[in-house]
């Protein structure tokens, strides 16, 4: 008897506790940002792609596609460029909208219930004219090219939702695109890269800034036009601080303007921070033509600055400017590569991507500040 009494009385502390704490979540309002948005459709490059890659080019192996690629969160490659998670996937977590699938992936409008990611790796703001009015011969997935998908997928989408209106009506656009978060980039970052790898000029490159932002604000109009409301857009990483920079253009690191503080190359990060005012101005431009939108400025930049400025302070972060896997010889996925014991101590997974580590600073900053602009992201519900 006493020991039924005993639990009895266990029980209903328990059950006590588990009111209060239900309680205290009613209370707090739970994750703020449940059910905030309906779905997320997400555009870019190699920072948010979560498949559409992997999977275009499964019969040449790319190695974004073998292990330790997605080693610390997936257990597994996902054609994610990091070791766990990006930036989307925890904006998606956020929001309750885990796992937008990636475009090329899916096959079904189910599986596009939480939104849809056209973010490709390797894509560039610009499209392959643009490359070739300037003397480089490439054909990109381009945001053209994203946009493209995201036109027949909406057409999908529509035809979807018809049959399943009760009403027998057709369904407008801007009911599927009303209550959704665009998430616009980053992109434009591979414009650049491509140039600096391809030799171009400095002072030439500086002049892609704005056909850059040009194709970001396009995107934007258009998707307005069909009625999106809500838009985080990011702006460029601190890419002066990254290992394959270092290892490229350190040697000249006069020219390049070291910084003695950071070990980054103040150059490149300058030329970040010039796309980032370029594109941030634009996006005020946006904003009093569409005071009816809401227009969020990610800054990564600013995020990820925090950690170079201080590795200790952000726990952990102890080879802030090393790279985690692979090397010049050996690339990250290839057989055989070198991979470290713990990435969350690396501000780079493979010397070009961030690990999942950083990617969660970002997300944190850009979803509950400082790191965004004019709000949070959770406080545009
Ligand atoms: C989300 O995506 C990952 C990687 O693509 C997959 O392993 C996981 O099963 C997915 N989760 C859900 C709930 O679909
Ligand atoms: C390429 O971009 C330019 C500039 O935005 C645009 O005028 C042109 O239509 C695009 N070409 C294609 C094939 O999308
Ligand atoms: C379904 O069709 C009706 C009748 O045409 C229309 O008024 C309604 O907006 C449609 N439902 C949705 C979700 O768009
Ligand atoms: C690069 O990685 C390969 C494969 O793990 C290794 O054999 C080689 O020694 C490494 N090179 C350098 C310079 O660390």
């Amino acid at each position: 008897m006493r020991l039924t009494g005993d639990r009895s009385l266990a029980v209903a502390a328990l059950a006590a506790r588990w009111s209060l704490w239900v309680l205290a979540v009613l209370w707090s309002g739970g994750s703020p940002a449940l059910g905030c948005y309906t779905r997320i459709f997400s555009f870019g490059d190699s920072l948010t792609d979560t498949g559409n890659y992997v999977h275009l080019t499964a019969k040449s192996h790319s190695p974004y596609g073998a292990p330790p690629y997605g080693r610390t969160f997936f257990g597994r490659p996902t054609g994610r460029a990091s070791d766990g998670r990006l930036v989307i996937d925890f904006i998606a977590e956020e929001f309750g909208l885990s796992n937008v699938t990636a475009i090329q992936t899916g096959t079904a409008p189910a599986d596009f219930r939480h939104g849809a990611n056209f973010a490709i790796i390797s894509a560039t703001a610009n499209n392959g004219t643009f490359f070739a009015g300037n003397g480089m011969n490439i054909n990109p997935f381009s945001l053209d090219t994203q946009m493209f998908w995201f036109r027949t997928h909406l057409r999908q989408l529509v035809q979807a939702a018809a049959q399943n209106n009760g009403s027998g009506g057709a369904v407008s656009t801007s009911a599927l695109l009303g209550g959704a978060l665009v998430a616009l980039g980053e992109i434009g970052g591979n414009d650049y890269n491509l140039a600096f790898s391809g030799g171009v000029p400095r002072d030439n490159v500086r002049k892609f800034v704005p056909a850059v932002v040009d194709k970001l604000a396009a995107a934007v109009e258009e998707l307005i036009a069909m009625g999106a409301r809500a838009f985080v857009v990011p702006g460029n990483l601190p890419f002066g601080c990254a290992p394959l920079y270092l290892q490229r253009f350190g040697a000249s690191a006069r020219q390049w303007d070291l910084d003695a503080k950071t070990g980054c190359l103040a150059w490149f990060n300058r030329f970040a921070e010039y796309h980032n005012q370029v594109l941030t101005a634009r996006l005020d431009k946006l904003r009093r033509r569409h005071p009816d939108v809401t227009i969020v400025y990610a800054d990564w930049y600013g995020a990820m600055m925090s950690i170079f400025q201080d590795p200790g302070k952000l726990a952990g972060f102890t080879n802030a400017l090393g790279s985690c896997c692979g090397n010049q010889t050996v690339a990250c996925g290839k057989p055989g590569c070198r991979v470290c014991d713990d990435p969350s101590t690396y501000g780079s997974w493979d010397g070009t991507h961030p690990t999942e580590a950083v990617y969660k600073v970002i997300a944190d900053g850009v979803l509950h500040g400082p790191y965004a602009s004019p709000v949070a992201l959770v406080d545009t519900c």
